[in-house]
Protein backbone atom coordinates (compact mmCIF):
# COMPACT_ATOMS: atom_id res chain seq x y z
CA UNK A 1 0.00 0.00 0.00
CA UNK A 2 1.09 3.71 -0.40
CA UNK A 3 0.30 6.71 1.97
CA UNK A 4 -3.26 6.71 1.08
CA UNK A 5 -3.77 3.30 1.65
CA UNK A 6 -3.71 2.51 -2.19
CA UNK A 7 -3.07 -0.79 -3.56
CA UNK A 8 0.20 -0.75 -5.95
CA UNK A 9 -0.99 -2.67 -9.34
CA UNK A 10 1.38 -3.98 -12.05
CA UNK A 11 -0.73 -5.41 -15.21
CA UNK A 12 0.39 -7.16 -17.95
CA UNK A 13 -2.25 -6.49 -20.93
CA UNK A 14 -0.65 -9.41 -23.69
CA UNK A 15 -2.95 -8.25 -25.94
CA UNK A 16 -3.04 -10.89 -29.05
CA UNK A 17 0.17 -12.44 -27.81
CA UNK A 18 1.17 -16.09 -26.42
CA UNK A 19 -0.55 -19.29 -27.25
CA UNK A 20 -1.56 -21.65 -24.76
CA UNK A 21 1.88 -23.21 -23.86
CA UNK A 22 3.49 -19.72 -24.07
CA UNK A 23 1.01 -18.50 -21.07
CA UNK A 24 1.81 -21.26 -19.44
CA UNK A 25 5.60 -20.73 -19.76
CA UNK A 26 5.54 -16.53 -18.87
CA UNK A 27 3.19 -16.86 -15.96
CA UNK A 28 4.79 -20.17 -14.61
CA UNK A 29 8.16 -18.29 -14.30
CA UNK A 30 6.09 -14.93 -13.19
CA UNK A 31 4.28 -17.11 -10.42
CA UNK A 32 7.77 -18.76 -9.06
CA UNK A 33 9.86 -15.81 -9.28
CA UNK A 34 7.04 -13.87 -6.85
CA UNK A 35 5.98 -16.53 -4.50
CA UNK A 36 7.07 -16.11 -0.87
CA UNK A 37 8.43 -12.68 -1.94
CA UNK A 38 7.99 -9.59 0.60
CA UNK A 39 6.01 -6.35 -0.48
CA UNK A 40 4.41 -7.56 -3.41
CA UNK A 41 2.26 -5.20 -5.55
CA UNK A 42 -0.99 -6.76 -6.78
CA UNK A 43 0.00 -8.55 -9.72
CA UNK A 44 -2.32 -8.98 -12.95
CA UNK A 45 -1.31 -11.18 -16.13
CA UNK A 46 -4.47 -10.64 -19.09
CA UNK A 47 -3.60 -13.21 -21.60
CA UNK A 48 -5.96 -13.94 -24.58
CA UNK A 49 -9.35 -15.42 -24.17
CA UNK A 50 -7.47 -18.85 -25.23
CA UNK A 51 -5.26 -18.52 -23.05
CA UNK A 52 -6.91 -17.70 -19.60
CA UNK A 53 -7.83 -21.05 -18.55
CA UNK A 54 -3.93 -22.26 -18.71
CA UNK A 55 -2.93 -18.64 -16.91
CA UNK A 56 -5.47 -19.35 -13.89
CA UNK A 57 -4.07 -23.34 -13.53
CA UNK A 58 -0.73 -21.69 -14.05
CA UNK A 59 -1.22 -19.21 -11.24
CA UNK A 60 -3.25 -21.67 -9.07
CA UNK A 61 -2.83 -20.76 -5.47
CA UNK A 62 -0.79 -17.92 -5.82
CA UNK A 63 -1.11 -14.44 -5.25
CA UNK A 64 -1.35 -13.39 -8.87
CA UNK A 65 -4.57 -12.20 -10.46
CA UNK A 66 -5.80 -13.16 -13.97
CA UNK A 67 -8.40 -10.59 -16.09
CA UNK A 68 -9.56 -10.26 -19.58
CA UNK A 69 -8.88 -7.83 -21.69
CA UNK A 70 -12.14 -6.96 -23.04
CA UNK A 71 -15.76 -8.88 -22.60
CA UNK A 72 -19.54 -8.16 -23.88
CA UNK A 73 -21.61 -6.37 -20.88
CA UNK A 74 -24.61 -8.78 -21.90
CA UNK A 75 -24.62 -12.03 -20.34
CA UNK A 76 -25.85 -14.43 -22.76
CA UNK A 77 -27.34 -14.45 -26.11
CA UNK A 78 -27.07 -14.21 -29.64
CA UNK A 79 -23.70 -12.16 -29.72
CA UNK A 80 -21.69 -13.94 -32.09
CA UNK A 81 -17.92 -14.12 -31.40
CA UNK A 82 -18.39 -12.36 -27.88
CA UNK A 83 -17.53 -13.23 -24.46
CA UNK A 84 -19.75 -12.52 -21.34
CA UNK A 85 -18.96 -11.68 -17.52
CA UNK A 86 -20.37 -14.23 -16.51
CA UNK A 87 -18.06 -17.01 -18.55
CA UNK A 88 -15.11 -15.05 -17.42
CA UNK A 89 -16.68 -15.23 -13.79
CA UNK A 90 -16.89 -18.92 -14.25
CA UNK A 91 -13.49 -19.48 -15.36
CA UNK A 92 -12.31 -17.70 -12.09
CA UNK A 93 -11.20 -14.72 -14.09
CA UNK A 94 -11.02 -11.65 -11.74
CA UNK A 95 -9.86 -8.30 -13.41
CA UNK A 96 -11.13 -6.68 -16.98
CA UNK A 97 -10.03 -4.43 -18.91
CA UNK A 98 -12.41 -2.34 -20.41
CA UNK A 99 -12.15 0.45 -22.99
CA UNK A 100 -8.42 -0.01 -23.80
CA UNK A 101 -7.55 2.24 -26.46
CA UNK A 102 -7.13 -0.50 -29.47
CA UNK A 103 -10.75 -1.54 -28.63
CA UNK A 104 -11.90 2.48 -28.79
CA UNK A 105 -9.78 3.01 -32.35
CA UNK A 106 -10.03 -0.68 -34.01
CA UNK A 107 -13.41 -1.94 -32.89
CA UNK A 108 -15.39 0.76 -32.03
CA UNK A 109 -16.29 1.11 -28.66
CA UNK A 110 -17.25 4.02 -27.22
CA UNK A 111 -17.92 6.41 -24.24
CA UNK A 112 -21.07 4.31 -23.85
CA UNK A 113 -19.87 1.30 -24.53
CA UNK A 114 -16.99 1.10 -21.92
CA UNK A 115 -19.90 2.38 -19.31
CA UNK A 116 -22.05 -0.99 -19.73
CA UNK A 117 -18.82 -2.80 -19.51
CA UNK A 118 -17.94 -1.03 -16.80
CA UNK A 119 -21.49 -1.96 -15.08
CA UNK A 120 -21.30 -5.35 -15.72
CA UNK A 121 -18.06 -5.85 -14.47
CA UNK A 122 -19.65 -4.41 -11.23
CA UNK A 123 -22.59 -6.44 -11.44
CA UNK A 124 -20.35 -9.63 -11.75
CA UNK A 125 -17.70 -8.31 -9.34
CA UNK A 126 -14.79 -8.32 -11.44
CA UNK A 127 -12.71 -5.61 -10.70
CA UNK A 128 -12.26 -3.12 -13.66
CA UNK A 129 -9.19 -1.69 -14.96
CA UNK A 130 -10.87 1.17 -16.84
CA UNK A 131 -8.52 2.62 -19.60
CA UNK A 132 -8.85 6.54 -20.68
CA UNK A 133 -6.77 8.79 -22.54
CA UNK A 134 -5.85 11.46 -25.62
CA UNK A 135 -4.56 10.45 -28.77
CA UNK A 136 -1.90 12.77 -30.60
CA UNK A 137 -4.18 15.03 -32.33
CA UNK A 138 -6.12 15.60 -28.91
CA UNK A 139 -2.72 16.35 -26.77
CA UNK A 140 -1.74 18.71 -29.64
CA UNK A 141 -5.07 20.55 -29.80
CA UNK A 142 -4.96 21.15 -26.09
CA UNK A 143 -7.91 18.75 -25.67
CA UNK A 144 -5.78 16.27 -23.10
CA UNK A 145 -7.55 17.16 -20.18
CA UNK A 146 -11.38 17.55 -21.64
CA UNK A 147 -11.16 14.68 -23.33
CA UNK A 148 -9.58 12.25 -20.20
CA UNK A 149 -12.41 14.17 -17.81
CA UNK A 150 -15.11 13.59 -20.45
CA UNK A 151 -13.88 9.79 -20.65
CA UNK A 152 -14.02 9.33 -16.71
CA UNK A 153 -17.33 10.74 -16.17
CA UNK A 154 -19.13 8.93 -19.37
CA UNK A 155 -17.42 5.93 -17.58
CA UNK A 156 -18.98 6.18 -14.39
CA UNK A 157 -22.14 7.94 -15.62
CA UNK A 158 -24.86 6.22 -13.60
CA UNK A 159 -22.60 4.42 -11.15
CA UNK A 160 -23.13 4.70 -6.97
CA UNK A 161 -20.24 5.84 -4.94
CA UNK A 162 -20.69 2.73 -3.02
CA UNK A 163 -19.14 0.40 -6.26
CA UNK A 164 -16.20 2.33 -7.15
CA UNK A 165 -14.45 0.15 -4.89
CA UNK A 166 -13.87 -2.44 -7.32
CA UNK A 167 -12.89 0.37 -9.84
CA UNK A 168 -9.02 0.46 -11.31
CA UNK A 169 -8.71 3.48 -13.98
CA UNK A 170 -5.82 3.51 -16.42
CA UNK A 171 -4.25 6.72 -17.97
CA UNK A 172 -2.85 5.49 -21.55
CA UNK A 173 -2.26 8.25 -23.67
CA UNK A 174 -2.86 6.76 -26.99
CA UNK A 175 0.38 8.39 -28.34
CA UNK A 176 2.75 6.91 -26.20
CA UNK A 177 1.37 3.10 -26.57
CA UNK A 178 3.53 0.84 -28.19
CA UNK A 179 5.50 4.02 -29.41
CA UNK A 180 8.63 4.15 -26.84
CA UNK A 181 7.51 7.25 -26.43
CA UNK A 182 6.59 7.33 -22.64
CA UNK A 183 4.46 10.29 -21.59
CA UNK A 184 6.94 12.53 -18.92
CA UNK A 185 6.20 11.23 -15.29
CA UNK A 186 5.02 14.57 -14.51
CA UNK A 187 2.59 14.93 -16.52
CA UNK A 188 1.17 11.94 -16.03
CA UNK A 189 1.30 12.80 -12.53
CA UNK A 190 -1.02 15.70 -13.84
CA UNK A 191 -3.29 14.14 -15.80
CA UNK A 192 -3.85 10.87 -13.26
CA UNK A 193 -4.22 13.99 -10.26
CA UNK A 194 -6.74 15.37 -13.20
CA UNK A 195 -8.80 12.36 -13.62
CA UNK A 196 -8.62 11.93 -9.18
CA UNK A 197 -9.80 15.45 -9.09
CA UNK A 198 -12.75 14.58 -11.67
CA UNK A 199 -13.97 11.05 -9.63
CA UNK A 200 -14.05 13.84 -6.73
CA UNK A 201 -16.40 16.31 -8.38
CA UNK A 202 -18.91 13.55 -9.92
CA UNK A 203 -19.62 12.58 -6.73
CA UNK A 204 -18.42 15.28 -4.27
CA UNK A 205 -16.63 13.47 -2.41
CA UNK A 206 -12.62 13.93 -2.07
CA UNK A 207 -11.89 11.35 -0.11
CA UNK A 208 -13.27 8.62 -2.34
CA UNK A 209 -12.00 9.77 -4.97
CA UNK A 210 -8.07 9.22 -2.66
CA UNK A 211 -9.07 5.69 -2.69
CA UNK A 212 -9.07 4.30 -6.53
CA UNK A 213 -5.77 3.69 -7.63
CA UNK A 214 -4.50 5.09 -10.53
CA UNK A 215 -2.17 3.20 -13.40
CA UNK A 216 -0.20 4.76 -15.83
CA UNK A 217 0.49 3.03 -18.94
CA UNK A 218 2.31 3.40 -22.36
CA UNK A 219 5.46 2.37 -23.29
CA UNK A 220 6.52 1.44 -19.64
CA UNK A 221 9.69 -0.33 -19.30
CA UNK A 222 11.68 -1.23 -16.74
CA UNK A 223 14.05 1.94 -17.59
CA UNK A 224 11.00 4.06 -16.88
CA UNK A 225 8.60 2.86 -14.39
CA UNK A 226 10.60 4.41 -11.15
CA UNK A 227 10.17 7.47 -12.29
CA UNK A 228 6.67 7.10 -12.76
CA UNK A 229 6.08 5.01 -9.61
CA UNK A 230 7.62 8.11 -7.65
CA UNK A 231 5.32 10.44 -8.35
CA UNK A 232 1.74 11.21 -6.16
CA UNK A 233 -0.91 9.80 -8.17
CA UNK A 234 0.59 6.86 -10.16
CA UNK A 235 -0.55 4.01 -8.34
CA UNK A 236 0.89 1.75 -10.85
CA UNK A 237 1.29 0.23 -14.17
CA UNK A 238 -1.03 -1.17 -16.72
CA UNK A 239 2.34 -2.36 -19.58
CA UNK A 240 1.97 -4.19 -22.84
CA UNK A 241 5.02 -4.77 -24.73
CA UNK A 242 7.46 -5.50 -21.45
CA UNK A 243 4.78 -8.04 -20.27
CA UNK A 244 5.58 -10.37 -22.60
CA UNK A 245 8.61 -10.87 -21.47
CA UNK A 246 9.51 -12.75 -18.05
CA UNK A 247 12.56 -10.71 -16.90
CA UNK A 248 11.04 -7.26 -18.02
CA UNK A 249 7.92 -8.03 -16.58
CA UNK A 250 9.53 -9.08 -13.04
CA UNK A 251 11.57 -6.02 -13.44
CA UNK A 252 8.92 -4.29 -12.95
CA UNK A 253 6.96 -6.27 -10.43
CA UNK A 254 10.40 -4.97 -8.52
CA UNK A 255 9.79 -1.80 -8.96
CA UNK A 256 6.08 -2.10 -7.74
CA UNK A 257 7.91 -4.25 -4.41
CA UNK A 258 9.84 -0.75 -3.87
CA UNK A 259 7.06 1.21 -4.30
CA UNK A 260 5.08 -1.39 -1.57
CA UNK A 261 8.02 -1.11 0.73
CA UNK A 262 8.89 2.49 0.74
CA UNK A 263 5.18 3.62 2.30
CA UNK A 264 5.70 0.68 4.43
CA UNK A 265 8.29 2.32 5.83
CA UNK A 266 6.68 5.40 6.21
CA UNK A 267 3.58 4.36 8.02
P1 LIG B 1 2.80 -0.70 -24.23
O1 LIG B 1 1.21 -0.95 -24.15
O2 LIG B 1 3.35 -0.92 -22.85
O3 LIG B 1 3.27 -1.73 -25.22
O4 LIG B 1 2.98 0.69 -24.70
C1 LIG B 1 0.47 -0.51 -23.05
C2 LIG B 1 -0.97 -0.88 -23.23
O5 LIG B 1 -1.45 -0.90 -24.36
O6 LIG B 1 -1.69 -1.16 -22.24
Amino acid sequence: MNGQERPVIIAGNWKMHKTRAEAVELSKTIRNAVAGEKDLPVVVLCPPFTSLEAALSSCEKSEIQIGAQNMEHRDSGAFTGEVSPLMLKDLGVSYVIIGHSERRQLFGETNTSVNLKFKAALKHKLVAIVCVGETLDERESNLTDAVVSRQVAAALDDVDAADLKTLVIAYEPVWAIGTGKVCEADEANRVCKLIRATVGNLYGNKSLSQSIPILYGGSVKPSNIDEQLAQSDIDGSLVGGASLNAEEFLALVKSGQKKVGLAASRS
